[in-house]
């Protein structure tokens, strides 16, 4: 149950936020052992935009991807869906689900297709599974398949389509609900094209932005892929579990720093980009000044702790006579300290 009062809480939020996640803690706990896979994750998914996540493996991508979707329950932090108008993260699973129903469609990293089955039966299966009428059933997969440009292919059994028809068929099962939502709808995928060849992974993202056009459907696209992430209205860069970056457009991977915008955390703590403290040297510390309208960040070579060591040299209380780093006898006259 969502109170009205709840319900207030986010009625200013702008019309064109699908999705809002807020400072996004996600801690796994496996028998002793805690793992922070996302630490203070905050950002918008705005509607009929494509946003593009790039980042190592285990940096918390899937993570954050099926926090979004309602899969995975955050352990600490806010998830808004426009649909519901609310924060999702402390609602029932039999809620989630049917709220879901015309707001979410996955697009899985392995595409779990039914082997014996052919490309439309997986198609209606998915739409059967997310409760479709049946009325409307049929009719809704056609379009789908059209949609997705398998009209030739749609009575081959799966196990004989190609790797980018594999994956048209899991997009027009992530959409089986969407279609017929009028925007705010959300695609997530989670590496969509990650086994694809160049020109077969041009081909999705073209549906996809085709899709983007004509539904407003945004995306949100895990990538490890230039090509993919040339696609984005924005990308967000994402390392050990934090929002390393922000491009506010396709991205070029190998000149990240020319485009990257940081924000600070909820905290004002700012994520340093690894690849600019690589290139100083891996600096720890800094000194900061403001002058002119920009930050300035000088490394700051001494060691605070070794400094204070230094300037406190320990003298004999009898003698007077100066003690040697880590000893407790006097070399002059032989006291104990
Ligand atoms: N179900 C889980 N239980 C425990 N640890 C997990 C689980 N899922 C992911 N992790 C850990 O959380 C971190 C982020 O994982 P993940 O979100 O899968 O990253 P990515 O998709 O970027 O590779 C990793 O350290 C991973 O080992
Ligand atoms: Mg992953």
């Amino acid at each position: 149950m969502v109170t009205t009062e709840e319900l207030d809480l986010y009625g200013d939020y702008p019309d064109d936020i699908v999705i809002s996640v807020e400072d996004v803690y996600k801690i796994y706990k496996t028998h002793d052992i805690e793992t922070v896979a996302l630490s203070g994750v905050s950002l918008q998914i705005l509607e009929g935009k494509i946003m593009c996540v790039v980042g190592p493996s285990g940096s918390g991508k899937t993570t954050l991807t099926n926090i979004i979707g309602g899969i995975t329950k955050a352990t600490v932090g806010k998830v808004y869906w426009a649909n519901l108008r609310t924060d999702i993260t402390k609602l029932s699973e039999r809620v989630l689900t049917e709220a879901r129903r015309n707001f979410i469609g996955f697009v899985f990293q392995v595409n779990n297709l039914l082997p014996h089955l052919n490309a439309w039966q997986n198609v209606e299966l998915a739409a059967r599974i997310a409760g479709v009428p049946k009325k409307v059933r049929q009719d809704r997969v056609d379009r789908l398949i059209r949609l997705v440009g398998l009209e030739e292919r749609m009575r081959s059994k799966a196990t004989t389509l190609s790797g980018g028809e594999r994956s048209r068929v899991a997009i027009a099962s992530a959409l089986v609900n969407l279609i017929d939502t009028e925007g705010k709808g959300v695609v997530l995928c989670d590496e969509p094209t990650g086994d694809l060849d160049p020109e077969t992974a041009e081909r999705i993202l073209d549906l996809f932005q085709e899709l983007n056009e004509t539904l407003g459907t945004s995306f949100f696209i895990v990538t490890h892929s230039q090509q993919v992430a040339s696609k984005a209205d924005i990308t967000i860069e994402i390392r050990d579990g934090i929002i390393s970056g922000f491009h506010q457009a396709g991205i070029d991977l190998d000149t990240l720093g020319e485009t990257r915008i940081i924000r600070l955390d909820n905290n004002y703590r700012l994520p340093m980009p690894t690849d600019l403290l690589e290139m100083a040297g891996n600096p720890t510390q800094f000194r900061i000044s403001f002058e002119d309208g920009r930050f300035i960040l000088e490394p700051h070579k001494d060691d605070m702790a070794e400094t204070m060591r230094v300037q406190k040299v320990r003298t004999c209380r009898v003698c007077g006579h100066e003690i040697p780093k880590g000893k407790f006898i006097c070399p002059n006259c032989g006291s104990t300290v």
